[in-house]
């Protein structure tokens, strides 16, 4: 049980230091100062249709809270595409989560970084990129990527850490949905959904 319990505590300090030593190396790709909290991670899992049986693909999955949460809904791994960006974070991703269809690339250049993967249907994206770091026109961008990937109706999620939407308004294009707003998180984060139709 202490063995247990030590061994539990080493690895989330070892998440930790692991996330530190990334916001050091590229303050702008990393965003937030902590990984996501348990109870925002299961939030955003839970959009996931489990019966579509469509892939999911999710983006900054950084040291892994989303994916564990993502998982523990009872998705096959083979049916999680991830990508992230940095290299250190798809290490230690690939290490932890065997069988995940991880790639180590750019979510605002979705169509390349999937390569062969980029005519799948996904039933949800699940999203850590920290938007706000980026300019207006490449969110936008991204997410249009995103729902053109997407059925009619089924979500893009993303989480974020300011009071608005990070992405404005364009109802005409894409609906916005205020999610949850979780204090149990550090910072405490918002959740959006965006989707078409
Ligand atoms: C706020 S952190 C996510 C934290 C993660 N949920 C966790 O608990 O560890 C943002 C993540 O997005 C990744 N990222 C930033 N820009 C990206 C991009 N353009 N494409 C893919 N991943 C990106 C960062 O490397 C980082 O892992």
């Amino acid at each position: 049980m202490v063995f247990r319990l030590k061994q539990r505590f080493e690895k989330k300090f070892d998440e930790e230091i692991r996330f530190f030593k990334g916001m050091m190396d590229r303050p702008k790709t990393t965003g937030s100062i902590i990984p996501t909290s348990s109870v925002t991670a299961r939030k955003m899992a839970s959009v996931i249709d489990l019966q579509s049986g469509l892939p999911v693909l999710e983006l900054g999955p950084g040291t892994g809270a989303i994916t564990k949460a993502i998982l523990a809904r009872g998705l096959p791994p083979e049916r999680l595409v991830a990508v992230e960006y940095s290299t250190d974070f798809y290490q230690h991703l690939q290490r932890t989560y065997p069988g995940v269809r991880l790639i180590n690339g750019d979510a605002f250049d979705i169509e390349k970084t999937l390569g062969d993967l980029k005519n799948l249907a996904f039933d949800c994206v699940i999203s850590a990129v920290p938007l706000l770091n980026f300019p207006m026109q490449d969110r936008i961008k991204m997410l249009e990527s995103l729902l053109d990937r997407l059925p009619a109706g089924r979500p893009v999620m993303q989480i974020s850490y300011g009071a608005v939407s990070p992405i404005i308004a364009q109802p005409d294009r894409y609906h916005i949905q205020h999610f949850d707003f979780i204090v149990r998180n550090i910072p405490p984060a918002q959740l959006w959904i965006y989707r078409r139709g």
